[in-house]
């Protein structure tokens, strides 16, 4: 190695801190990645904790899990005692009795330090697990048969009156209801989820959520009541032709419920749904289309609902009627989630006249979710709500989402005030246009509710560009908009489970939300969705199977390949080679279906090619057989962390063979320096995926710059190769040419967008100059890894759980600072960068979680930087220092570190 040297001594046995100052961090206890989860599938959940020490260079080096039927029997754990367990591992796989249908977990840990002293317990976590069996349902699926769909009647609402005599103990309503479900208990809703089922592969399972229920019940009478929407199940022609992605038949809407109530003193008492249930089909819910929107008419609300003041003898209810099930083949499968909930409300930012009846709201950001809006009018009058992301002639214009798209709400004429918000499907817009309203409203009356998936957000970034910080702001926005059930594409024209962005903008994803749970839940949806022959569709679940001249939507390798380049995404961010075991031959399936489908060249050629991208040169066997190519290569390293030693050897050969084909389809032998037609995407690709050897790579480097170059610094690339493009110029140390590329602000550019309005990203980099295409879409995403690396942190090459963390700083153009956080599996890891230009120090501060040891790479000599107070020269707190190419590589350990370096230059 050039340059090399080694100025302090390596210092293996690191410098052990005082004793007792681990912990396990207050609120860090987690199940399967889900907090106190309810209605586990799992009977092997995996426990997981965070430690913290007061003190750098720690390290757990044991662990102790308890696990007890009930909190009072933790201190001698009945079902679980993991004894200590030498391992820096923070988690551990349950491993105590058996457990069945309904048992709960409580449990505790504790770990021991460098020292070999231990922390303190832990608080009690818990767990629960759901009906697990078949033969645990008493339940009946039920229905009312007097429903007419398209406004011939409301849509079905169900009641249970029962008495309790005991005080409750422990209360668990299983529920499911299709298409969508909002139960109450004596006039509560039994949850803060909203928009449940999630979505799951039609015919494989039907996924039930399970509800704690306990502290609605009351002594006496009670109330049970349920409503139903029709969710994307039944996606029938809605009412008034509103607007549908496609349609499904006429699907019964129909709900199983069973409520557990186990009494103090007292016996069990179940209340199952069968038909000694009440339902009625006059209550206010008309329609509720899931791309369409909805119908409510409040003067047919029911007095008193859902409380035990409605009248359900009255002649408008009628007994509940026992079907066989819904015509889905799967089994009830409990779906622990992470449910949808509201996670930000906001009041409007303005709202315009147009005329005396039609109003037009901003809410000032696009985003999905519902609005509420507080208004008034007579009996009878109808307001109808327009939800859209941008205006024209101050109208809302709907072609970007599909139109039309509108609730109806009629009101029941109530004084002062009432109000509005869809409950049964969401919308994704930034202006509400609102017609046939006769008051005249503020814009405070209206406010948005932004729903997603409940992932933890785990990550920040800041820095001193306004640009940069909202090119960051657009893209989270648009990953938010698209996390519910599935991360979908759009939250409007499509909703649908589009898989290539997963793992293209994963790093985005990861870094700002826990999804360790959600990952889970979505993986088996796409291994179900997986064909006999090995091909995994682009989306998932399969809602539309595009046949015919459309099967080139259907079967993408770049699509696809989400099935194998996820888990183990996921393995190196949360160490779950439970993923990579339990997948393992549908990954392998869907490689040798590549490999069918390259007829022994090693090349692939079919697909959708650079997805969205202005030059269209770029060959398709470019982007195809890199889609082949990431499959192998990332198989190659599954095999191996699994040890199938031979697997691993067999996708090492083949990941060679299709990078030595790569290469001899598509090199230009007569410049020596480029890829298929020059384009961006070809060399990107080329460099990206280690097609291209040694000795042109600096040349085709050269290439790809000049091209940036001549387009000003501009993109021609598109999704697929969009990664590549970053990934190529960072590993050839471009990171100049990045910084003018994501600095411009003419097309095609992220700066282009933020400029011209956009709030989230756009599906189309010239989006709303165009008369189609969404504004929040996530699949261009990826330049925010970009962002995220300015701090200059990020998991080393190679490591897993971010035991490995590189930092170096990206003192880049004329940025003055930058600053990332992220949760890992270990806990808090930053970094925060700034230069004073008064008098050229930079100043860098850095964590680094317990058990993880870090490098820090920082330009200049070793005797110009300090850490704390002192200089870096015979530190025994540090673990290693060298000095490479001018660049000084400090070695560290787990804690908060901060440096100066002196006579900074960039
Ligand atoms: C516990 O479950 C395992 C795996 O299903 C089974 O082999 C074992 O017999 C069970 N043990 C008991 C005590 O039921
Ligand atoms: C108000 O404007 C809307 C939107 O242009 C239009 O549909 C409606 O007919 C107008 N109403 C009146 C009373 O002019
Ligand atoms: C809508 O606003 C009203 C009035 O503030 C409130 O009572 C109601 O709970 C809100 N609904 C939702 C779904 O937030
Ligand atoms: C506006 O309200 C009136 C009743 O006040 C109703 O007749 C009319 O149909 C409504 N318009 C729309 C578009 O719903
Ligand atoms: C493999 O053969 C099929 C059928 O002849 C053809 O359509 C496809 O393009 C071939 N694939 C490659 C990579 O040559
Ligand atoms: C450099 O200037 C900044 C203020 O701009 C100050 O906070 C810092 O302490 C100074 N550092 C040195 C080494 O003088
Ligand atoms: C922590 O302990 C584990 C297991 O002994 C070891 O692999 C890891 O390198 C240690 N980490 C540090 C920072 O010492
Ligand atoms: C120093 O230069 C060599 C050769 O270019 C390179 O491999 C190495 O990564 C560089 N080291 C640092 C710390 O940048």
């Amino acid at each position: 190695m050039q340059g090399f040297l080694t100025i302090g001594l390596v210092v293996t046995a690191a410098i052990v801190p005082p004793a007792g100052a681990i912990s396990v961090e207050h609120g860090s206890l987690r199940t399967d990645g889900l907090v106190s989860p309810l209605g586990l599938a799992n009977t092997l959940p995996r426990l997981s904790w965070r430690p913290q020490s007061s003190t750098r260079n720690d390290n757990q080096t044991a662990y102790q899990v308890q696990v007890a039927s009930s909190p009072s029997a933790i201190e001698s754990p009945d079902l679980w005692d993991s004894g200590k367990v030498s391992s820096a591992d923070v988690w551990a796989r349950y491993a105590g009795h058996n457990l069945t249908s309904r048992d709960t977990g409580f449990w505790r840990v504790r770990i021991w330090d460098v020292w070999d002293k231990p922390s303190a317990w832990s608080e009690v976590d818990s767990f629960e697990l759901g009906l697990l069996a078949p033969s645990d349902w008493k339940a009946h699926w039920i229905t009312n048969r007097n429903y007419i769909p398209q406004g011939g009647t409301s849509l079905p609402v169900f009641a249970r009156t029962f008495n309790l005599s005991f005080p409750a103990d422990k209360a668990r309503l299983y529920l499911l209801g299709l298409g969508q479900h909002a139960a109450y208990l004596n006039g509560q809703p039994v949850s803060d989820a909203v928009l449940a089922p999630g979505y799951s592969q039609t015919n494989r399972s039907l996924p039930y959520s399970t509800y704690d229920v306990t502290s609605l019940l009351q002594h006496g009478e009670n109330f049970l009541g349920v409503e139903l929407g029709k969710g994307v199940y039944d996606a029938e022609k809605p009412l008034d032709k509103r607007y549908a992605d496609f349609y499904t038949t006429d699907n019964p809407l129909t709900l199983i419920a069973q409520l557990e109530i186990a009494c103090r003193d007292g016996p069990v008492v179940t209340v199952v749904s069968d038909e000694s249930w009440r339902t009625s089909v006059d209550g206010p819910q008309i329609e509720s289309a899931w791309y369409g929107g909805e119908e409510y008419d409040a003067r047919r609300e029911f007095p008193g609902w859902p409380t035990t003041a409605v009248d359900t003898a009255a002649s408008s209810w009628t007994d509940a009627s026992i079907i066989d099930g819904p015509p889905v083949n799967g089994s009830l499968t409990a779906d622990p989630g992470p449910p949808l909930r509201i996670v930000d409300r906001w009041k409007a930012k303005s709202v315009t006249r147009i005329n005396d009846t039609t109003w037009v709201f901003d809410l000032g950001t696009n985003f999905a979710g519902w609005y509420n809006l507080t208004m008034r009018g007579e009996a009878g009058q109808r307001v109808v709500f327009w939800p859209g992301e941008y205006l024209t002639n101050g109208l809302v214009n709907q072609s970007s989402t599909g139109r039309p798209i509108f609730d109806g709400y009629t009101f029941a004429g109530r004084s002062p005030a009432e109000w509005y918000a869809p409950r049964f499907m969401y919308h994704g817009f930034r202006y509400l246009q609102v017609d046939n309203l006769t008051h005249p409203p503020a814009a405070s009356d209206l406010e948005a509710l932004v729903i997603r998936a409940d992932n933890e957000a785990v990550g920040s970034f800041q820095s001193s560009s306004q640009l940069f910080n909202a090119i960051h702001g657009i893209i989270d926005r648009a990953i938010q908009s698209n996390m519910y059930s599935v991360l979908t594409d759009c939250p409007h024209r499509e909703k649908s489970g589009w898989l290539e962005q997963d793992h293209l903008v994963y790093e985005p994803l990861a870094r700002g939300f826990d999804i360790q749970a959600y990952a889970r839940r979505m993986l088996d949806i796409v291994a179900a969705s997986q064909l006999a022959d090995g091909m995994i569709p682009t989306t998932a679940p399969e809602f539309k199977v595009f046949l015919g001249s459309l099967s080139v939507y259907r079967d993408e390798p770049n699509w696809g390949d989400t099935m194998i380049l996820m888990p183990l995404q996921l393995y190196r961010t949360y160490g779950e080679v439970e993923l990579l075991e339990k997948y393992y031959d549908v990954m392998v399936a869907y490689l040798d279906y590549l490999g069918s489908k390259s007829n022994g060249t090693y090349t692939l050629d079919y697909g959708l090619g650079d997805w969205i991208t202005f030059d269209t040169s770029t060959p398709l066997g470019i982007t195809a057989t890199m889609g082949y190519q990431q499959s192998a290569a990332a198989m190659a390293t599954i095999a191996t962390v699994l040890g199938k030693t031979d697997d691993a050897a067999r996708f090492s050969a083949l990941n060679q063979n299709i990078l030595r084909a790569f290469h001899e389809k598509f090199f230009d032998t007569t410049s020596n320096s480029s890829y298929g037609s020059g384009s961006q995407a070809s060399n990107a690709i080329a460099l990206d995926i280690g097609a291209v050897p040694a000795e042109y790579e600096s040349a085709v480097l050269n290439m790809l710059v000049q091209s940036l170059v001549d387009n000003g610094y501009h993109f021609t690339v598109g999704e697929i190769a969009l990664p590549s493009l970053f990934r190529a110029l960072q590993a050839g140390g471009r990171d100049d040419v990045l910084f003018q590329t994501m600095s411009q602000t003419t097309n095609v550019s992220y700066g282009f967008q933020v400029t011209h309005g956009a709030t989230s990203l756009w599906e189309d980099w010239d989006g709303v100059f165009r008369t189609t295409g969404s504004l929040n879409h996530w699949m261009l995403g990826y330049g925010d890894a970009w962002l995220l690396r300015l701090a200059g942190m990020q998991q080393a090459e190679g490591s897993t759980v971010w035991s490995q963390i590189d930092f170096r700083p990206r003192v880049l153009g004329d940025l003055t600072s930058a600053s990332a956080k992220y949760r890992t599996v270990r806990g808090w890891a930053s970094a925060e960068w700034t230069l004073h230009g008064n008098n050229r120090t930079l100043e860098y501060r850095v964590k680094v979680p317990v058990g993880s040891t870090a490098r820090v790479f920082l330009d200049g000599d070793s005797r110009s930087i300090t850490e704390g107070s002192a200089g870096l020269q015979g530190r025994r707190d540090i673990l290693g220092l060298q000095q490479e190419n001018g660049t000084t590589v400090v070695t560290i350990g787990s804690g908060s570190y901060s440096f100066v370096v002196r006579d900074y230059s960039r």
